[in-house]
């Protein structure tokens, strides 16, 4: 298939790209370059070995939008393309709302133009709101503690309202987890462009010795050890995961699908920071400071359904996970060259 990945630059896209070629399909990525940098796109041409088109513009563009459709014969979006930092969020709730709902309305509308059914979206267990039964399963309700999470809750709304409308769409909710590691090759990875956010690169800048210590945020939450549990997830195994839906989808004859994609584990924040240490042959110097608000004590998935329906499951340890983070942030200290 022709497929179009929006947001294909960015670290989850750019990991799915080189599986979706490595499957044999022609990939085609838009991407506005608004939190990734240029000198990706060689190193996934070289991954790749081959050349992949790539288009610079807002997806808000209609008129580009259509001329790309069109020109590059699209049969099928992935879509990842949005903001996704929480803090941010909150401090900047328009910018969230226009910019990640405005670029999916109008990639819905140019897709209905050009008759393009099957679409995979990047959803994220963030839907399961504040207080979530753990594993987590797909029927559980949504909602959301920030504007980040709204985004996604009310993306997954207009995709349920349309698809029951227009039954010909095809589109899959993918949640994932917590998406770390990065290409075994070291030549790809997560490039947070400011202090990161997330655990996993931080604990990666603080081995590199590009932070000095990790401020692990409670230890008081009802865990085994006290800090917060997660199901971190390879984002090899998470773009596996989109190949499999995307198959899943323009083999099946249903609308709309969901699934979970995580390991099914839990991994505590000091679990993650020892692995971290075996993996680097470093040590991460870390104090225990107040609760982040907004997080919860523990979240992994039910994957039994993407098990099931798509035959997919993720098979990289924590360990991988580690060592492949390492080798990205070594190789590369300060992230992509600009
Ligand atoms: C966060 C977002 C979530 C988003 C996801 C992926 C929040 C509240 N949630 O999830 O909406 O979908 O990232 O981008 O931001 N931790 C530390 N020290 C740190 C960083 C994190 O102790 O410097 C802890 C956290 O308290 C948590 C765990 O590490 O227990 C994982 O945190 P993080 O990587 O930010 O992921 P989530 O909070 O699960």
């Amino acid at each position: 298939m022709r497929v179009l990945v929006t947001g294909g630059a960015g670290y989850i896209g750019s990991h799915t790209v080189l599986h979706l070629v490595g499957a044999g399909h022609e990939v085609v990525v838009v991407d506005d370059f608004s939190n990734a940098k240029p000198t990706v796109v060689g190193r996934l041409e070289e991954l790749a070995g081959r050349h992949i088109p790539v288009h610079a513009f807002d997806l808000a563009d209609a008129e580009k939008l259509d001329v790309l459709l069109a020109q590059e014969r699209v049969q099928a979006v992935v879509h990842f393309a949005g903001y996704k930092a929480v803090g941010e969020s909150v401090a900047q709730p328009l910018d969230y709302y226009r910019n990640n709902l405005g670029a999916t309305i109008a990639l819905l509308r140019a897709m209905q133009r050009h008759r393009i059914r099957p679409l995979v979206f990047s959803s994220s267990a963030t839907v399961y709101g504040p207080t979530p039964r753990v594993p987590m399963t797909e029927d559980l309700p949504t909602s959301a503690t920030n504007p980040y999470g709204w985004t996604k809750v009310m993306i997954e709304q207009m995709l349920r309202d349309l698809t029951a409308a227009e039954p010909q769409w095809r589109v899959a909710l993918l949640r994932y987890f917590n998406p770390v590691g990065a290409h075994p090759s070291g030549r790809i990875g997560e490039d947070p462009s400011d202090v990161p956010n997330n655990l996993m690169p931080y604990v990666a800048q603080v081995a590199v010795g590009r932070r000095g210590e990790l401020s692990v945020f409670g230890d008081d939450y009802d865990t085994p050890d006290g800090t917060g549990v997660r199901d971190y997830i390879h984002v090899d195994d998470l773009a596996a995961g989109h190949v499999a839906a995307l198959e899943w989808i323009t083999t099946h004859d249903r609308p709309l699908s969901v699934w979970n994609l995580g390991t099914g584990r839990g991994t505590s924040v000091l679990e993650l920071v020892r692995a971290f240490e075996q993996a680097s042959g470093r040590t991460i110097p870390y104090r225990v400071v107040g609760r982040r608000a907004g997080d919860i004590a523990s979240s992994y998935a039910d994957p039994s359904l993407a098990e099931a329906e798509l035959g997919w499951r993720a098979t990289r340890t924590v360990h991988d996970m580690c060592a492949d983070t390492w080798r990205w942030q070594q190789a590369n200290p300060e992230g992509y060259p600009s």
